[in-house]
């Protein structure tokens, strides 16, 4: 995707996103997540698609907050949320990591060892649906998720919360990565756009109206980074 006239980051003060990053977020980044950050950028043309540090650092606080021990990750490419997330967790803490490419995981993994989090990923490499499925099968009321983190192909967003609402526990959350989509949510289509912006567009303008209606959860639409949806599971 061509993502040259678009910027992801969707506070668009360059000056206050360079001071977030300054002060709160690049002095208390891990080593190795830092590491994997600026390797991606270095050697991989789609680093745009990790999740900027800003929310990692957020998900590790929301983790942390929530006691969480067991997650559920759709969409690791390099792996710098998964490596956020595996540092976020108890030593005993087990995260389900999908993706349909292995190789960029490869990328990050020798960061993940090297942090010594390697134990807590079970990486797994497939489309998410039918390990999803096959979850819902398998997993007992009591092995049910704490969190899951979605940040893969924006089109199945709606196919995924109808799993995760079952698959996450009830006051359990699942967080949805990109649902402001470059900003174009809030403008009308824009008929030049790439067709992966324009489905994807189209994909999180009905995922977030779904959101906002769904009784079952709790949700809230966090201006950061690309937009992240932070959803509770109420029932
Ligand atoms: C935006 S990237 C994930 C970025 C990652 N969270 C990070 O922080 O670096 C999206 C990933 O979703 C994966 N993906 C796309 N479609 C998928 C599917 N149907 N099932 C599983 N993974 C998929 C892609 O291979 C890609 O690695």
């Amino acid at each position: 995707m061509d993502h040259s006239s678009f910027q992801k980051n969707i506070l668009r003060s360059d000056a206050l996103h360079q001071y977030i990053l300054e002060t709160s977020v690049y002095p208390r980044e891990h080593e190795l997540l830092k590491g994997l950050r600026e390797k991606t950028n270095k050697e991989h043309k789609m680093a745009l698609m990790s999740v900027p540090p800003e929310e990692g650092q957020l998900m590790c606080v929301l983790l942390k907050l929530m006691n969480a021990k067991k997650t559920i990750e759709i969409g690791v490419f390099t792996g710098y949320s998964l490596l956020a997330t595996a540092l976020a967790l108890p030593k005993d803490g087990k995260i389900t990591a999908i993706d349909i490419d292995r190789s960029a995981y490869e990328v990050g993994l020798p960061f993940i060892k090297e942090a010594g989090v390697e134990h807590k990923i079970n990486f797994i490499e497939s489309p998410a649906l039918p390990v999803l499925d096959k979850l819902l099968e398998e997993v007992k009321e009591d092995e049910l998720f704490d969190f899951a983190f979605v940040d893969a192909d924006k089109t199945n967003y709606g196919e995924y919360h109808e799993r995760l609402v079952k698959l996450v526990k009830v006051g359990g959350m699942i967080a949805y990565d990109n649902t402001l989509w470059l900003g174009t949510v809030a403008v009308p289509e824009d008929p030049s756009h790439d067709p992966i912006v324009k489905e994807g567009r189209s994909a999180l303008v009905k995922l977030n109206k779904f959101l906002a209606a769904d009784p079952r959860i709790e949700a809230s639409l966090v201006s950061i980074g690309d937009g992240l949806t932070i959803c509770r599971r109420r029932y």
